[in-house]
């Protein structure tokens, strides 16, 4: 499959506008959604290997997950399952619907593995997502987790009540919900990563969290919130968001977003994409996402679930961000470059390291730093 991907799809599909095929691809997918038959004969055909992890309370039959934005409008939800993700994100998700930045706003850059997006939270908000969330419910068998942004209308004085809408909304609906100030791409959000603004916005969270919670049934539980961090924060902000998630008592963080740095490469010329505004994902971010990800580890010593992301393309991605102190992980850049047989190529290869280093289960190796041992499947 990867050879097909890599031989033949690719190459068609990096033919045209980033963009365009982008939605080409996700109408296919949430065709594919559409039919249980089908799904079940995509999934039969990847094979991805089970490897349960447990977090947070819920069991995931592998640890590898969508990342936020590829699925902004939840439309494709079963089909993420049947491609052999444990989990997907959707959304950014925001009070209001909006159509995001002007076009283009999204690039590639194939020789780097790196993709750059100014789309600004374009979907269609969360009364319609709803909708959309409703009618995948019978059909989803994997836990599915909703990014919360903030409407570009909205002051970010008034941040709080849009997050609190879209979470109070999709509340029934999503299994974790995931709070984004970490987009570069909507003016100011980045801000509220800052100590005051996010103790507003969790605040108003975390109450109506036990709000709904017991509007449902006073014995239910509230959902597990995760707030979604940049790497270009400095490690004292990202210790101030540290203490707040702990204080507020969030499941976790999430680690990283895209950057606004352009990283350097070991090529001489930068590529074009690289001048544009945006956030870089891909394989130009591994490094320091694994980073972030050590650094909270080190902080808080397991009282937060990290969900690892950024730039992970292959199992020793995918090992070095699982020892360095993340639980789950998610990829986006990844999936566009080396198309959906990456999901197995993990699985399998995080699968081959657990029994290199005599772990028992993939939530031993979590944060215990254990070395990469190059086999014949993974590398
Ligand atoms: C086109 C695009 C749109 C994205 N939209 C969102 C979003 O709405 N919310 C969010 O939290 N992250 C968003 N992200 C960031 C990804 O979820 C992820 O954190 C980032 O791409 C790094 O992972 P990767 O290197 O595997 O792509 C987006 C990324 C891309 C490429």
């Amino acid at each position: 499959m990867t050879k097909l991907y890599q031989s033949c799809l690719k190459p068609f599909l990096f033919k045209h506008e980033p963009e365009a095929i982008h939605h080409k691809t996700l109408s296919a997918l949430s065709w594919l959604a559409q039919s249980p038959a089908l799904c079940d004969l995509t999934r039969e055909i990847l094979k991805a290997p089970a490897l349960p992890v447990t977090a947070f309370g819920i069991e995931f039959n592998n640890p590898v997950g969508l990342a936020a934005g590829m699925d902004k409008n939840g439309i494709a939800i079963p089909a993420w399952e049947a491609l052999g993700f444990g989990f997907c994100e959707i959304g950014g998700v925001t009070q209001h619907p909006q159509p995001g930045n002007p076009q283009p706003r999204l690039f590639r850059a194939p020789e780097e593995e790196a993709i750059i997006n100014r789309m600004g939270f374009n979907n269609l908000g969360a009364d319609a997502i709803l909708q959309r969330l409703k009618q995948s419910r019978a059909k989803k068998r994997a836990p599915v987790g909703v990014n919360l942004g903030k409407s570009k209308r909205t002051d970010l004085a008034d941040a709080h009540l849009d997050f609190t809408y879209s979470f109070k909304k999709l509340w029934a609906y999503g299994d974790f919900f995931v709070i984004n100030v970490s987009s570069p791409n909507t003016p100011g959000l980045r801000a509220l990563q800052d100590k005051a603004s996010l103790q507003t916005i969790l605040q108003s969270l975390n109450e109506a969290n036990q709000a709904c919670a017991q509007e449902i049934n006073c014995k239910a539980t509230p959902k597990p919130l995760f707030v979604k961090i940049a790497p270009d924060l400095t490690l004292s902000a990202v210790d101030d968001v540290i203490e707040l998630a702990i204080d507020s008592q969030l499941s976790g963080m999430v680690a990283t977003n895209t950057t606004i740095s352009r990283p350097k490469l070991n090529s001489s010329k930068a590529p074009a994409a690289y001048l544009e505004t945006g956030g870089l994902s891909g394989k130009p971010l591994q490094a320091k996402s694994t980073e972030i990800i050590r650094h909270i580890a080190n902080q808080t010593d397991g009282k937060l679930t990290i969900i690892g992301v950024g730039g992970i393309d292959d199992p020793r991605s995918a090992w070095e961000k699982i020892t360095a102190g993340a639980t789950l992980l998610q990829l986006y850049s990844g999936l566009v470059f080396k198309g959906p047989e990456i999901i197995s190529s993990i699985i399998q290869g995080l699968a081959n390291q657990l029994e290199h280093n005599h772990f028992k289960s993939l939530n031993d190796a979590v944060g215990s730093n254990a070395p990469f041992t190059p086999d014949k499947g993974n590398e």
